[in-house]
């Protein structure tokens, strides 16, 4: 494995089996060195999403990357207040347009749940999803998924899907490896993205990761970004500091064993938690 290896995904496009997360990167300045940084260090895979408020920026810094278009892979995800079908359908245009891009490599539902839609979840998901499936129709996005998604947000969602989601991106790190979601979706050929991997930062508090990144002469954060890789995860660091972003993918010279895994498989629980996406307040 490299940092080019691709996942294949259900409907048979492929994904790098590393992503850059662009969260909390503020626009402008900030999210465009990051994101240029991201792919001197020879990341492909660009997550961004309308809500991070900065596709401006991420899409300025494909564009002067100079790297071909179809050896990138950009995703981007639905806000809340975007749900239904013409709501959606106007969102997936207006982010083509922020990122400057005529498609999407992924296109997710952000959350399922929101509050606004919160007595007819079902059916917002359900006209977005239908957005979402015109959009690949028309050439306009590749590959559609979900993020946070339950298993019984996945299953209605099953019930009116033409084409099934291929992506569930969900909080995904030592502390909180969520097993049943995790198992649904792998029975069900769903890649899992993980995102906060390295906890949103909270996973440095773990000292027993010290001793086992010690004995790999590696890092806290590439231990537990090689560990994601090695459960099948696709795990999505982000960070705005150069040095961190070229570390966070130096992941292809060593391995952890069985042991180690065992030790930091025992960290549940440790360093924070997913929330719950039908009680998120926004
Ligand atoms: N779908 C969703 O609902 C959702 C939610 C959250 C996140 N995400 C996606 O997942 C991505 C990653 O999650 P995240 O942003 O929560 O955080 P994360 O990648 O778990 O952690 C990022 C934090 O760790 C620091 N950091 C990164 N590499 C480090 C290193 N090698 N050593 C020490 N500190 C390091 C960063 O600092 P600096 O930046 O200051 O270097 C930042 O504070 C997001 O950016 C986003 O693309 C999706």
């Amino acid at each position: 494995m490299t940092e080019q290896t691709y996942y294949t995904l259900k409907d048979g496009n492929k994904i790098p089996v590393i992503g850059f997360g662009t969260w909390q990167a503020e626009n402008g300045d900030i999210a465009k060195q990051a994101v240029k940084s991201a792919l001197e260090s020879g990341y492909r895979h660009i997550d961004t999403a309308m809500i991070y408020g900065n596709e401006t920026s991420v899409g300025e810094a494909i564009k002067e990357s100079g790297i071909p278009r179809d050896e990138l892979f950009v995703t981007t995800k639905l806000w809340n207040h975007d749900h239904s079908y013409d709501k959606a359908k106007q969102a997936i245009n207006e982010s083509l347009e922020r990122l400057g891009l005529d498609y999407l490599d992924l296109y997710l539902i952000h959350w399922p749940n929101p509050i606004d839609y919160r007595d007819n979840w079902k059916e917002a998901n359900a006209g977005s999803w239908k957005a979402m499936e015109e959009a690949v129709d028309e050439g306009k996005i590749k590959s559609i998924g979900v993020s946070n998604f339950l298993i019984h947000h996945l299953k209605a969602l099953e019930e009116t899907a033409v084409i099934q989601p291929v992506i569930n991106q969900i909080y995904l790190n030592p502390s909180d490896q969520q097993h049943e979601i995790v198992d649904y979706c792998r029975n069900n050929g769903i890649i899992l993205e993980a995102y906060s991997p390295l906890g949103t930062g909270d996973i440095f508090k773990l000292k027993e990761l010290e001793r086992i990144a010690d004995t790999h002469n590696k890092t806290v954060a590439q231990v537990v970004l090689r560990w994601s890789l090695q459960k099948g995860f696709l795990p999505l660091p982000k960070s705005v500091t150069p040095s961190r972003i070229k570390e966070n993918i130096e992941l292809f010279d060593f391995e952890l064993s069985e042991f180690d895994m065992g030790l930091i498989d025992a960290l549940q629980g440790k360093a924070g938690s997913a929330r719950n996406p039908d009680e998120v307040t926004f």
